[in-house]
């Protein structure tokens, strides 16, 4: 009898030896600052394990959809759409009263089978982006806050990326699908979202890109820093800063949209203790520069991190760990928004 109740006390009301009390979740601590915070969201978690849904109710404003809503997973035949998982997704986020960042409409990546497999005029594959813009964007309307509608169509040396869409349509492909998606749901924020935050080459091409088509008339919202590092190789703050100014100054918002910091075997206390000074450094640019409205990472904890499968040898790159406990760079970003 003694042993149960003294168990139940313990399980109750003390903090297992290894478990960080973490204190108020970090979407309490970014909503004062006016910042949206969240993380990319996997689908099988989400539906089977309540330790991910948990951290995600704590700490996120704002949720991701990793990889249900591209173009492959969505859209995997001609006139099928398979909305179920993405669904799910939009209801976990609605019952917690989180916004939605749907992505990505037009990729060259995940795109499903049937729409590279055969040769198409330039109106078949018009019609082709249009109806899935329509299609996904439509059943979604009021329901996504904002869409990535174009990912990663800027290659390293500055020129438009050789995709699909561009062999297809030509580089008016951009414009269109922007037109598309804001027909389709008129109050979604519509994102050019990309890679390749120290790349300045880079960064004033996605800059001139998006100023002309704002130029054209084409509805930008926004703007994403996808953010993806290491702690051997990451962007300088200082870099991030001056992207965000000058894409703020386009008019558009900045949502940092997919940060993770990966870190390679073993992963000892000096590369997490590196990973958190990056992770708040990133939070810091971010509150401090003007124009940055979102602080989204990559996945919430290290058990459904893309990057082991990814980038052998690396891993560990989230704020939480495998056993959903707080790492040094969940504190750092906390300490960041509590400054
Ligand atoms: C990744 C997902 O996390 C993986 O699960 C998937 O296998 C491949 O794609 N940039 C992006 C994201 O814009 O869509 C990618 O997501 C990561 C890189």
């Amino acid at each position: 009898m003694w042993i149960v109740i003294i168990c139940a006390g313990f399980a109750a009301g003390a903090t297992p030896r290894n478990e960080i009390p973490i204190g108020p979740g970090l979407r309490a601590l970014a909503a004062p600052r006016h910042l949206d915070i969240g993380a990319a969201v996997a689908i099988e978690p989400l539906a089977g394990d309540p330790r991910y849904r948990d951290a995600l109710a704590r700490d996120c404003s704002i949720l991701t959809s990793e990889n249900v809503m591209k173009f492959g997973p969505i859209h995997p035949e001609p006139d099928r759409y398979a909305f179920e998982a993405a669904d799910a997704l939009v209801a976990f986020a609605q019952q917690h009263g989180m916004r939605v960042r749907g992505h990505a409409l037009v990729w060259h990546e995940q795109l499903a089978p049937w729409v590279t497999e055969r040769q198409r005029t330039r109106e078949e594959w018009q019609r082709l982006l249009h109806d899935h813009i329509s299609a996904v964007v439509g059943h979604y309307k009021g329901r996504v806050y904002a869409w990535d509608v174009v990912n990663e169509a800027v290659a390293e040396d500055g020129t438009l990326r050789e995709t699909p869409w561009l062999k297809g349509i030509g580089p008016d492909y951009l414009e269109m699908a922007f037109r598309w998606a804001h027909e389709a749901d008129p109050d979604a924020k519509l994102f050019y979202n990309d890679y390749g935050e120290s790349n300045e080459r880079k960064q004033k091409a996605i800059h001139r890109l998006l100023r002309d088509l704002l130029k054209k008339g084409a509805p930008i919202h926004g703007a994403g820093l996808q953010m993806h590092m290491d702690v051997d190789s990451h962007p300088r703050p200082s870099a991030v800063a001056r992207a965000i100014t000058r894409l703020h100054r386009l008019g558009l918002e900045v949502h940092v949209t997919e940060m993770d910091v990966a870190v390679p075997e073993p992963f000892t206390d000096r590369r997490l203790g590196e990973q958190a000074e990056l992770y708040r450094k990133m939070m810091r640019t971010c509150l401090d520069t003007k124009g940055c409205t979102a602080f989204i990472t990559w996945g919430i904890s290290d058990r459904y991190s893309w990057i082991p499968a990814f980038r052998r040898g690396w891993g560990a790159a989230l704020p939480l760990d495998a056993e959903f406990q707080a790492k040094p760079g969940y504190r750092a970003i906390r300490d960041a928004l509590s400054r």
